[in-house]
Formats: structure tokens, sequence, C-alpha cells
């Protein structure tokens, strides 16, 4: 029988995307796979049941398209209530939040369903067409400069005009992954002087390289700053005393601060204090990207726009979802390109290895398998 994939509408409150596009749907029929999508899952990503449909698509009830599914595919992992029905063992491939979800990924081992978390995509070449991180804090970086631009109640480049000089923004990006890089491009086109800074001194090329003026803290023991696979990892007492003391005279003369700094594991590192917000003018904005993981700034929280000290601190909860229509098109197919990396045509379905199959496999067999949850959450059914 064909292998059965199901799309759900996202459940999360805010959640505009779907993991699911016409264009993956048609790309995975052609693998031979039946595909099946909830009534009204591509709304908000401005998809139609109709394309999914002409698509070859079924498109039904949650019930009907979770019925006998082989493989779901989330944007926000479902409660495994939602999965009910479906075939025993099923995988379900979207995000998990697995280090802050425990007790959803233990529920996944007792329902028996393999969870494979897209966050947990090792950082190799061969992976980077699958990573949602990158393909989701790309579009973050942009919509995070555009919503600066939009509070901040001045304009982004110099113009001379015969009414007298608008002098260009000020724009300090703190955090150059994927997003910092992003948001540096962003802030240039818009005509800004941009600035950034970040724990891993490779970056410091990367700023230049896009003609912002890199701000690194020098001559600090240990500052190199780079854990396993290009990630961040925790700084010394030294090195964070040094980085507040450089940070905060910079971020006084800034007029926008975009924050995207993450460690993953653990919630946001705090780079901007209140005192901090205080020294800088009136009418400044902060965009905080990392509000949903704790947040850089103090003060911050998710969705609302907090005035402290004449500043606006910004932050969405899901600020990729806020451009869901081409979020949606990179999250579906980094997982067409998951999926059909793997796909074998004799057995009809992906068979995964054990490089990306045991990084990303949370839950197998009523077991919580992962080796990056820590073994005293590891979850074994009676
Ligand atoms: P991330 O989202 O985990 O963190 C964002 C940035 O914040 C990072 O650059 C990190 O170094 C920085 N940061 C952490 N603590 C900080 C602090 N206290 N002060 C200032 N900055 C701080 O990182 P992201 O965007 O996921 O990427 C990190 C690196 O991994 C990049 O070099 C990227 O190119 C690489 N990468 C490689 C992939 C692949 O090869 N498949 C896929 C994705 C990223």
């Amino acid at each position: 029988m064909a292998l059965r994939i199901a799309v759900l509408r996202e459940r999360a409150p805010g959640e505009s995307r779907v993991a699911l596009t016409p264009e993956t749907a048609k790309k995975f029929v052609a693998l031979g796979a039946v595909v099946a999508v909830e009534e009204g899952a591509g709304l908000g990503a401005a998809l139609t049941d109709g394309a999914f449909a002409e698509a070859g698509a079924e498109v039904g009830s949650a019930a009907a398209v979770v019925k006998d599914a082989d493989i779901v595919l989330g944007v926000q992992a479902p409660d495994t209530a939602a999965l009910a029905g479906a075939s025993p063992g099923a995988w379900v491939a979207a995000t998990f939040d697995p280090f802050r979800e425990s007790a959803r990924v233990a529920a996944y081992a007792e329902a028996g369903y393999e969870a494979l978390s897209m966050e947990f995509m090792p950082r190799i070449t061969r992976a980077q067409s699958m990573d949602v991180l990158s393909s989701q804090s790309n579009l973050a970086g942009y919509k995070a400069v555009l919503t600066a631009a939009n509070v901040y109640g001045r304009a982004f480049p110099m113009m001379m005009t015969a009414a007298g000089t608008v002098q260009a923004a000020k724009v300090f990006v703190m955090g150059v992954g994927v997003a910092g890089l992003q948001a540096i491009a962003t802030a240039k086109r818009l005509g800004a002087q941009v600035s950034a800074t970040d724990v891993r001194s490779a970056t410091k090329e990367q700023i230049q390289s896009l003609g912002a003026k890199p701000i690194f803290v020098e001559n600090v023991a240990g500052i190199e700053g780079e854990g396993s696979g290009g990630y961040a990892t925790e700084m010394s007492d030294e090195y964070k005393a040094a980085q507040a003391e450089l940070v905060s005279s910079h971020i006084a003369k800034q007029d926008i601060v975009i924050t995207t700094a993450l460690i993953p594991g653990r919630p946001a590192p705090r780079l901007i204090s209140d005192a901090q917000v205080a020294s800088m003018k009136p009418g400044s904005v902060i965009f905080d990207l990392a509000v949903a993981q704790g947040g850089n700034v103090e003060g911050s929280r998710p969705d609302e726009v907090v005035e402290k000290h004449g500043v606006k601190i910004v932050g969405y909860s899901n600020t990729a979802g806020h451009l869901a229509a081409d979020a949606s098109a990179l999250f579906a197919r980094n997982l067409y390109n998951f999926l059909s990396a793997f796909w074998d045509e004799e057995a009809g379905k992906p068979v995964l290895d054990e490089e990306i199959g045991d990084a990303v496999r949370l839950t197998q067999g009523g077991k919580v398998v992962n080796e990056r949850l820590t073994p005293c959450l590891l979850y074994t059914s009676p």
C-alpha cells in the first residue's frame, strides 16, 4: 500500500505557517505517496484547499486525513491526541522544541510514535537544504528589521532634501548567525549605518563582507565562542563583563538594535539590561528576536511593544510566521528535501541513515532515544 503522508492544520496559537505546499504535495505524489491535507490547513499562508487538491492531495477533516497515516508533517508538532488513528509507529516530522517540551516528547514515546525533530538536523553540508532553523531564521532576520523600521519614528537612509538633511539610522545587530546576517543585509539595503557583534570571531569577516562594522571584544582569554556544529557556547564571566562594557558604550549611540543570540538547549543569553535600554536615546527601537526563548533584552515580552525609558522594545514569538507564505514554502521544501533524500524506491518510503536519523529522532519503540536529551530525562513506557 502506498505510503500515506498527512498534514494537519497547525493548532498552536498564532501559527500561520503550514508544513506542505501544493508544490511539495505534487512532489510527494510523484514519489508514489498518498498525500492528505486537513481542510483550511494552508489558509494562513494563502494556500487554498483547491490548490492542494489540484496538486493531487486529498483534502478532508483532521480525523480522515490522519487515519492510517505513516508520516505526519507539521510546523509545530501536534499533540499526540491529534494523531489518533495514525499507523502504529508513525513518524512525525516537525519542530518539537525538545529541550523545553520534554512532556510532549515523553507523550510521543508513550504513544509509540517516532518524533523527528527538525531543530536537531545536523549542521553538515548535505543537510543544509533540510535545515528549518536556517530557512526560518533568515526570514526572521529580514522581518525584524522591517518591523523595527516601521515602529521607528524616523527614516533609515540619509536623505538630502531642500528642507534639510535626514540622518541615516544607526543599526546594531547582536548575534550574527543566519538571522543576524540577513538583518545586517536588510538594514544595509534600507540605507542604515550598520554595526554588528557576535561571540564567534569567525563572524567578523562576514560582517565586513556585508559592508557593516564589526564591534568585538578583544584581548580576553577564551573568546573563541564557537562550540560544536557552528553553534555558540556559554562564555566565561570575564568575557561577559568585557562584552557588557563594550556594548554599553556602543549601544548608547544606536537608534535600532536587533538581537538574535541563541544558545541551543539554554535560555537565550541576556545581552541588554534595563540600564542599557535607559542609556539609549528616546525614540530608539530594539527588536528582540530571542523573545520566545527567554529574551536577549530585559523587559521584552512576546508579541508586545513595551516602552521603557522612551525606547520601544519589540519581539514576536514567531517572527518567521509573520511571512507565512514564504516561511511555509521554505519549511515545506526543507521537509521534502529531508524525506526525499532518503527515499527507498523498493520500500516506497524513506529509510533514514544513522548520521541524520539518529540526530533528529527523539522517540522510537516507546522510548526517548536521543542522546542530546539528558539521560535523566530518558523515558521508558511501562
Ligand atoms: P543561533 O541561532 O544558534 O544563534 C544566533 C547567533 O547568536 C550565533 O551567531 C551565535 O554565535 C550568537 N550568540 C550566542 N551568544 C551570543 C552572545 N552572548 N553575544 C553575541 N552573540 C551571541 O545560530 P545560527 O544562526 O543558527 O547559526 C550559527 C552558525 O551555524 C552560522 O555560522 C551558520 O552559518 C552555521 N550554520 C550551518 C548550517 C549547516 O552547515 N548546515 C546550518 C545553519 C547554520
